[in-house]
């Protein structure tokens, strides 16, 4: 069965439009492994928009699944992880002014960044997965760079409508194909939604799943209205 990594950024942002230290992503990470998910995933990112150095302690010293680490190859951010030791990292590129990962790595030009990231990761023991377009010649070169898995962005497939859609699901369909030739793991995700998800599940030997903005946004709205009773009651109770 394909496993659920559930990213908590969006806990993170909530947070820091306030710059204070609710909602905690740490507590959100505990319940979201209650309700079973199968791994947590955070992106520290460069410009700490969300998720900020310490969450990264507390939750590797709190997490009893696994951990997926999002970052660049910013030398930094790779110091961090080899220094938090997660199960797996998963390299995606970066850009400031994004909204949100935008487009997958490109992996023709070798950069030396990336080498050097995928290397040290390795070394410390680190499972390595790379965030790429379904795109069969980024997955052959994501072999040769030595990569344990690939995550296959799901961005346009979800962006995507009606005949565009299919066309889009058919083009990761193909992608995992080549994932599973090349022997590595096969992961995907960005832009998966409750009505979206089932096709990208029900590809062959999909493993894992990594879905954030979707499921915060869910637990945002199924949690309001106890929230207002909780608030309201201690207005009763005071008044
Ligand atoms: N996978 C990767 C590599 C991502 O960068 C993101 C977004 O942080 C996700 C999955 C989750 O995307 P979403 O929040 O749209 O579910």
């Amino acid at each position: 069965m394909v496993e659920l990594g559930v990213n908590i950024d969006h806990v993170a942002t909530v947070r820091q439009a306030r710059r204070t230290v609710e909602p905690d992503p740490v507590a959100a990470a505990v319940l979201a492994e209650l309700g079973g998910a199968d791994s947590i995933t955070v992106h520290l990112r460069e410009d700490r928009r969300h998720i900020q150095d310490r969450d990264v302690r507390v939750l590797a010293e709190t997490i009893r699944t696994k951990m997926n680490f999002e970052l660049s190859c910013a030398q930094e951010i790779v110091q961090i992880a080899l220094s938090v030791r997660p199960y797996q990292a998963t390299l995606v590129p970066e850009k400031r002014q994004e909204v949100t990962t935008e487009g997958g790595l490109d992996l023709r030009p070798k950069s030396p960044e990336l080498l050097q990231a995928i290397a040290s990761l390795k070394d410390s023991g680190i499972l390595v997965s790379l965030f790429i377009d379904p795109d069969q010649e980024q997955v052959r070169i994501a072999k040769e760079l030595g990569a344990h898995a690939v995550e296959l962005h799901t961005g346009q497939y979800a962006e995507a409508r009606g005949v565009e859609q299919d066309h889009q699901l058919k083009r990761l369909e193909h992608a995992s194909r080549c994932v599973i030739d090349m022997g590595l793991k096969l992961h995907a995700g960005h832009g998966l939604t409750y009505q979206n998800v089932r096709p990208i599940a029900a590809i062959a030997s999909m493993r894992e799943l990594n879905i954030g903005h979707s499921i915060i946004s869910r637990a945002v709205l199924v949690g309001i209205k106890q929230a207002v009773e909780e608030m309201k009651k201690l207005l009763v109770v005071a008044g």
